[in-house]
């Protein structure tokens, strides 16, 4: 399931975590890089304990931890502290690879598989040309390029890459999801029965069948889940 989850990070916010990491010390983004993917990537990061990166990701945690539409997606059991990446100049784009499976965090030393990638765009889209995101799964090819404070889940067993940005810079913050849910389709079909259920709730309260079926969902939810 590919998921757009829209203004997850407030103006203020947004130009917060701008301002800390735009002049930051960027390097180059090969340091997180399995081998495969580090033959294509052509990035640059900040690195994971630097100031600039724990000040901005701080405030992202704090926004996503506000997002229900995030949890409801994701439905995350460990969240891998949110890293930052920047194409422009030289290093603009990043070729087709899959992200590693598990992944161990500097900051928190603590394993995550990678159920779940996100992108959550910092630049607005009329401030780079190219830097698409593209992801190929059974769903086909899609292209994503999302307004700055939005962002984007896919299943990390996606191939992806970014194209190359031809003009200004794309910056973002990426991380991944270890989610309670393992399988894609189990957690595509709970999100959609969440959000149905919220539908229903609104147009009917919580009538005897809305009960029911909230109870189905979290029934699953137990049946399904590995926390
Ligand atoms: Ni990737």
């Amino acid at each position: 399931m590919l998921l757009r989850v829209p203004d997850v990070l407030s103006p203020e916010v947004l130009a917060r975590c701008r301002e800390l990491i735009e002049h930051a010390d960027w390097q180059d983004g090969k340091v997180t890089a399995g081998t495969q993917s580090e033959q294509v990537k052509n990035n640059r990061q900040l690195p994971e304990n630097s100031e600039a990166a724990c000040a901005a990701r701080a405030l992202i945690v704090d926004a996503l931890g506000k997002s229900a539409l995030f949890f409801s997606g994701s439905l995350p059991k460990k969240t891998f502290p949110p890293l930052f990446n920047r194409y422009d100049g030289d290093s603009n784009s990043f070729g087709s690879h899959v992200d590693n499976s598990v992944r161990t965090s500097i900051t928190t030393g603590a394993w995550v598989r990678t159920d779940v990638s996100v992108t959550l765009f910092l630049s607005e889209p009329d401030e780079y040309d190219g830097g698409e995101l593209v992801i190929e799964d059974t769903f086909g090819v899609q292209r994503v390029k999302l307004p700055a404070g939005d962002l984007i889940l896919y299943p990390s067993s996606s191939i992806h890459r970014v194209e190359p940005v031809t003009r200004g810079s794309r910056l973002a913050s990426f991380f991944w999801v270890e989610s309670m849910i393992r399988s894609d389709d189990q957690r595509r079909l709970l999100f959609d029965m969440d959000l149905s259920i919220q539908t229903l709730r609104r147009q009917e309260g919580d009538s005897p069948a809305v009960v029911r079926l909230t109870g189905c969902y979290h029934n699953l939810l137990r049946m399904w889940s590995d926390v």
